[in-house]
């Protein structure tokens, strides 16, 4: 799957990442600055917030009720297209997906 990260000031990182990983985790595993992932990947932090490009946001399964908890406590103004990256499990039939990054997680 490739993921592209576009930043918030338009800065675009594009990764192959292996199917079942997530958003977050890929941007982790490379250094990536603008996806922080403190607790993990539980739900439980909201600092994996990221805007999922419309094109691609049937690609997931809806908000959970956790999910949907933490994106209440993101630092970032939400959006409809707002998601925990780390909820979002990369699968090898998305093809390509972009996110953008939110200007801050904390
Ligand atoms: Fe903590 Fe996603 S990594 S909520």
């Amino acid at each position: 799957v490739t993921v592209k990260y576009v930043d918030h000031q338009g800065t675009v990182t594009e990764l192959e990442v292996a199917e079942g990983t997530s958003v977050m985790q890929a941007a982790v595993n490379n250094g990536l600055a603008g996806i922080v992932g403190e607790c993990g990947g539980a739900a439980m932090c909201a600092t994996c917030h990221v805007y999922v490009d419309e094109a691609d946001m049937d690609k997931f399964p809806a908000i959970s009720a956790p999910e949907q908890e933490m994106l209440d406590c993101t630092s970032s103004p939400l959006r409809p297209s707002s998601r925990l990256g780390c909820q979002l499990k990369l699968k090898d039939e998305h093809g390509a997906v972009t996110v953008y990054l939110p200007e801050t997680q904390q």
